[in-house]
């Protein structure tokens, strides 16, 4: 079986339509992250120094910088690093785990079969990649065979990811499965605990779901990846005042 195939069974192709009108915003707290375990990311003092040196960069600086980052061994392997895409004035701004080997190739994030996922997950709520959208990863070059990223990698990436936001300043983060949400939140994150919460990533709204690659291996989680699709088009739109 094809993932095509698993795609229309799934029912997924070409898009996930949205059928019933979303409920009103229930009155939610923003979950401010308390680490429950010890910080998977400490603020190492490169990563402070890096996060301060870049405070002041704008796009073509940090595209530049990135480029030609060296911080973790990630780079000895990368084709090229892979910044991100899209609208840098989105109003969503959508961070996976890293790049693969479409994209280490291509340049751009999600790109292959979970990009595909993810465009069709966009289009369910409206939204198509480039128009009000970010899409970044939390590391910016490939780890290899798909590994997830090593704490460090992902420290060490990290500043780039808190410069992309600063200069985007969307009005709501979705985190695509346990290492960007882990990565963002710096805490200990399960997805299945922490879906359907709103989290506070630095005042902005931050909200936690499977990432797109995990739903083409796990059929049923996909009613569940729905949900949080109606949950992020409730939390955007009491963002932008109803
Ligand atoms: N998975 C990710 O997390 N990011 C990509 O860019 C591609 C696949």
């Amino acid at each position: 079986m094809t993932t095509d195939d698993i795609l229309r069974e799934m029912g997924l192709g070409p898009i996930w339509r949205l059928r019933t009108a979303p409920a009103a915003m229930p009155a939610e707290e923003l979950i401010a992250p308390a680490p429950l375990a010890p910080d998977p990311l400490p603020q190492t003092a490169p990563a402070l120094e890096a996060a301060a040196l870049l405070s002041a960069v704008a796009w073509d600086e940090l595209a530049a910088t990135v480029a030609a980052c060296r911080q973790c061994r990630l780079c000895e392997t990368r084709k090229q690093a892979v910044l991100g895409v899209g609208d840098v004035n989105a109003d969503w701004l959508f961070v996976g785990e890293g790049p693969g080997a479409e994209e280490d190739q291509r340049g751009e994030p999600f790109v292959g079969q979970a990009g595909k996922l993810l465009d069709n997950m966009l289009a369910a709520i409206g939204l198509k990649r480039g128009r009000d959208v970010y899409i970044a990863n939390a590391v910016k070059c490939r780890p290899p065979e798909n590994r997830t990223p090593a704490p460090e990698e992902a420290a060490a990436c990290r500043p780039y990811l808190e410069r992309q936001i600063e200069l985007i300043r969307p009005k709501l983060i979705v985190a695509l499965g346990r290492p960007a949400a882990q990565t963002l939140l710096g805490m200990e994150v399960k997805i299945a605990a922490a879906r359907g919460k709103l989290f506070d990533y630095r005042g902005i709204p931050l909200i936690v779901t499977y990432h797109p690659a995990y739903l083409l291996r796990t059929l049923p989680d996909k009613a569940k990846a729905w949900e949080d699709l109606c949950f992020m088009r409730r939390t955007m739109q009491a963002q932008k005042g109803g």
